[in-house]
């Protein structure tokens, strides 16, 4: 195939009115048309439905139904995972390029339908427009980004072997077989269809499970994918509930493979359950698992204060924190710690609360789940340090029902409690004082996890141990630590942050393929 070099999408700028009011289009239009739609199954290539549904609610007027899907059934997973392996057979032998042309059409629907996609976000998971509109910039850079990657494998012995007289010698990239991709709601549409177009990519045919919490979207990428001439049973559409179907398919033996991107605890799992051999089981299965984080900036004397304050202020309140990157610790050195948090209270107080739908930036968290997880956090506050701002969980805004959290800062917390360790992942950040650049450095690496991390700072000598020290898979300076961008930024992270397997990276689909090396003696 012919194609330009890839290029990550711009964003929109929605500083400029004629955006906006575009936008504002896109969200009336998805109200007339894709609100109160119902998702079912797709298995090979039918649509199935089910006795139970999945509702999706409207996080910031939960009186609002979004949609609803289907919820697969051990019965319908059961089905889907032997179709997957019968599409296998002829979707193996298809060219890298011919695969990679269902992607790059998928990225073409896909721009066209851009900004439905970001307003279905805005009201199923509450995105701002900004939020959606980058998330959905990075859905197409997946697509665009692993169909390039697909096509450098093509041909025999595509990967470098050293020439060896007498013989042909060739390393040959073959598909694994049938896996689960098994993804998050907080980036519903660009994570859930990367994680599903890199294996199917590189051969595999995958079952895709969405979040339970965003099934609509979900259905709107995988009809994308349809739409693009996926033979049937390549994706597997299969809402469900995760401890259901979800662990039915990570324990079968005939799974080869498993994608997932969640929580620690749900990832931990995941990982003792696949590793344990079935019966009639005849693989190690493979497991890649994106996790969670605790994510710090440090900032320091020597930094641009007022630089430092919008790249916290952006780190932390993005998508009301609800990201694995956002920065959910603020280190500051103490002889700048009162200026830097006195900016930051201030910069964060003005942040104005509402729907995705009116452009937010603090809009409701995703669930009841997450609303009362978060609360117990803002209980516990009080006691871990001193609350500068927010702490309360009004659970309502303009005389609607929503999970709204106040943007909430809490001041002087220890390295080593609760809130400094745990993942919250809603508006909430724990700042810490440190004594100096070193001891920031100590208590940004007093983690178990390893995702992002950033540091604020002038001094040429410091950037430089944080590159080698900070422990963590993207490391930022000098800006804020979330929104990689593909192929620029390849994104994932180590210790219990994950297997490091760097989405949009050039050696992100080896994840989906294994090796055969092949000699002929002439
Ligand atoms: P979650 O772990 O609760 O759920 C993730 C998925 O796992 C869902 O589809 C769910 O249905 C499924 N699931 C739940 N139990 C299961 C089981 N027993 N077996 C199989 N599947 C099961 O996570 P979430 O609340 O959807 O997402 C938020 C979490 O994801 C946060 O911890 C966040 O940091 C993390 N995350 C990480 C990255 C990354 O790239 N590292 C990106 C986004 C989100
Ligand atoms: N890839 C997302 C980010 O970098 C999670 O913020």
């Amino acid at each position: 195939i012919k194609v330009q070099d890839y290029r990550p999408q711009s964003f929109v700028d929605f500083t400029k009115e004629e955006n906006v009011q575009a936008y504002q289009a896109a969200v009336k239009k998805v109200r007339a048309e894709l609100l109160g739609k119902h998702y079912p199954l797709v298995i090979d290539g039918e649509h199935v439905d089910t006795a139970e549904k999945l509702t999706s609610l409207n996080p910031c007027d939960t009186s609002e139904v979004v949609g609803t899907t289907a919820k697969a059934t051990i019965e319908d997973a059961e089905r889907a995972l032997q179709g997957a392996w019968k599409a296998f057979e002829s979707w193996k032998k298809w060219d890298m390029d011919a695969r990679a042309r269902i992607l790059l059409k998928a990225s073409a629907i896909l721009k066209r339908r851009r900004m439905e996609a970001c307003a279905l976000m805005s009201i199923e998971v509450g995105k701002n427009y900004a939020e959606a509109d980058v998330e959905v910039a990075e859905a197409i850079d997946f697509l665009e980004y692993y169909a390039r990657s697909a096509m450098k494998y093509s041909g025999f012995g595509s990967s470098e072997t050293t020439w060896f007289e007498g013989e042909e010698n060739g390393l040959m990239s073959i598909p694994l077989g049938v896996g689960v991709s098994i993804s998050p709601w907080n980036f519903p549409c660009a994570i859930y269809l990367g994680m599903l177009a890199a294996p199917i990519v590189a051969g595999n045919c995958v079952i895709a499970k969405p979040a339970e919490d965003a099934g609509l979207i979900a259905g709107f990428v995988s009809d994308i994918m349809f739409e693009a001439g996926l033979p049937a049973g390549v994706l597997q559409f299969l809402p469900g509930v995760g401890k259901e179907i979800g662990e039915y398919l990570v324990n079968h033996a005939r799974t080869r493979f498993i994608t997932f991107t969640g929580s620690r605890a749900v990832g931990l799992h995941i990982n003792e359950v696949a590793a344990k051999v079935q019966p009639g089981q005849k693989w190690i299965k493979r497991v890649v698992m994106e996790l969670g984080g605790k994510d710090a900036l440090i900032i320091d004397e020597t930094a641009d204060l007022d630089n430092a304050v919008t790249a916290a202020v952006q780190g932390a309140f993005g998508f009301n924190g609800q990201k694995c990157s956002a920065m959910s610790r603020l280190i500051v050195v103490d002889s700048v710690y009162d200026r830097v948090v006195s900016q930051f209270v201030e910069r964060a107080q003005a942040l104005k609360v509402g729907t995705g739908e009116d452009n937010a930036n603090v809009t409701a968290v995703v669930n009841e789940m997450s609303f009362n997880k978060i609360k117990s956090y803002l209980d516990l506050a009080p006691e871990e340090g001193q609350v500068l701002l927010g702490g309360g969980a009004p659970g309502e805004h303009g005389g609607k029902k929503g999970y709204y959290i106040d943007a909430t800062i809490v001041g002087d917390v220890k390295r080593d409690s609760r809130l400094a360790q745990e993942e919250i992942f809603g508006p909430v950040v724990t700042v810490l004082r440190a004594r100096d650049w070193q001891d920031a450095l100590d208590i940004a690496n007093s983690t178990e996890y390893g995702l992002t991390g950033g540091v604020c700072s002038g001094s040429r000598e410091r950037l430089e141990q944080a590159r080698a020290e900070f422990e963590v898979g993207n490391l930022y300076f000098n800006r804020k630590i979330t929104g990689a961008i593909v192929g620029v930024q390849p994104f994932g992270g180590y210790n219990m942050s994950g297997t490091d397997s760097k989405a949009g990276g050039p050696d992100y689909l080896a994840n989906f393929m294994q090796l055969k090396t092949v000699t002929e003696r002439w």
